[in-house]
């Protein structure tokens, strides 16, 4: 059929023709701008879940309630080498200096940057700084004590005032949270915490893999406070089904009752792999109404597209090292998770030798360990590509 009209998207973060299965968070991420409009707590959502379920394009949903609602949104997408600090830094500025150009809050803006200013100079590393200019006088003793959770908190505490004063409210969004070092995190907080009884319209919510940073002491009790731990996960069958039926029918085809069952068995309800399969089945079929035949062709393109993209993406930085322990994981045979005891002893070494590839797929986000003495991959059907490619 027509490929200019394909209505499937698969990609990162891209929106897909139909959000399906999502109308909780979503209704429960209004409420949230809501409440907190009125100056009423409420808990936030840290989102969770496997590559490809739709973790970053539900950020950019919540993204688009809160400008809806009158908010400022602001975004940050943690990489392995992220400053925390610095990043924070670098969104409050842009956000106050939107800001200050308001008439009701420039005054109150004008402090807030000045505090910021403060803060770089705490806790923002030189050669970060260059892009982080202020021409606004420093104002001293609110957030630049060297504790980073207070001065976290100080910080908020100017950005919520502001916010404020200028009638609106500011929600921040964070992916790929695994990356925040443990220690930024806990500060992070630890900092929000402090300010979550104050009453400010700011809102921080985020999403990353299951191998969310372990929080130790106060901040993981304050974590349970302020956040709900939501997973992310497959679209159960109805869903799933209507995420392929709907927008091939508003472009007025449909599918034959077998292809549809074949491609509903084939991506088992994950996100990413159903905007695939329907993109290559779309391009594959004459039309208008999509057949078996046509879909069996458009899974073989598919795994295809996938090998070459999305799952190669995930391994071409990997290690000789790395990709060894990847593959004794995958041949101990089913989808994990696996014993590390057993990947191993199937590597002929002890646990005590492998422990370093297996801290840094970890922390490069391929493998988690969802229990003690376990590890499962990070990336759905992930063990089969292996198997079959790697
Ligand atoms: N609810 C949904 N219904 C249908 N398709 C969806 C849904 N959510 C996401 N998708 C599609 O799934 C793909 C992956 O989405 P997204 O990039 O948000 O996943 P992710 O969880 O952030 O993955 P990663 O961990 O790799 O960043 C996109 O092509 C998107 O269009
Ligand atoms: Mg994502």
């Amino acid at each position: 059929m027509d490929r200019v009209r394909n209505p499937f998207n698969p990609g990162a973060g891209t929106r897909p023709p139909l959000l399906v299965g999502r109308d909780p968070q979503l209704e429960a991420m209004t409420v949230a701008i809501r409440r907190l409009a009125l100056g009423r707590f409420e808990r936030s959502m840290l989102l969770t879940g496997l590559r490809g379920v739709g973790k970053t394009v539900l950020l950019n949903e919540f993204g688009s309630i809160a400008e809806r609602e009158g908010w400022v949104r602001a975004h940050l997408e943690a990489t392995e080498d992220i400053r925390l600090p610095t990043a924070l830094a670098g969104i409050t500025r842009r956000v106050l200096l939107e800001l200050s150009l308001k008439e009701r809050s420039k005054d109150r803006a004008r402090r807030a940057l000045g505090v910021l200013r403060s803060f770089i100079k705490v806790h923002v590393p030189l050669g970060d700084a260059g892009t982080l200019t202020i021409d606004f006088e420093s104002y001293p003793g609110q957030a630049d004590s060297g504790q980073l959770d207070g001065d976290l908190a100080g910080l908020f505490t100017e950005l919520g005032e502001t916010a404020r004063a200028a009638g609106v409210g500011v929600l921040i969004t964070i992916d790929e949270i695994q990356y925040l070092p443990r220690a930024e995190l806990s500060a992070l907080i630890v900092g929000l915490h402090r300010i979550s009884q104050l009453g400010l319209p700011v809102l921080v919510t985020g999403a990353g893999l299951p191998s969310l940073p372990g929080l130790a002491g106060e901040a993981r009790s304050y974590a349970e406070r302020l956040f709900t731990y939501v997973n992310i996960g497959t679209l159960d069958p109805p869903d799933a089904r209507r995420a392929l039926v709907q927008p091939v029918e508003d472009e007025g085809a449909s599918w034959h009752a077998e292809a549809i069952d074949l491609a509903l068995r084939d991506t088992e309800g994950y996100p990413y792999f159903l905007q695939e399969f329907g993109k290559q089945a779309w391009n594959v079929a004459g039309g208008p109404e999509i057949q078996p035949t046509e879909m069996q062709s458009a899974t073989t393109l598919a795994i295809d597209d996938l090998d070459r993209g999305f799952f190669r993406a995930r391994v071409d930085k990997t290690t000789d090292a790395e990709r060894e322990y990847l593959r004794a994981m995958a041949s101990l045979g089913g989808s994990g998770p696996y014993r590390s005891g057993d990947v191993s002893r199937r590597m002929g070494k002890r646990t005590t030798q492998t422990g370093p590839v297996r801290d840094s797929l970890i922390k490069r986000g391929l493998c988690y360990a969802p229990r003690h003495g376990e590890l499962a991959f990070t990336v759905p059907m992930f063990d089969a590509f292996v198997r079959r490619s790697l």
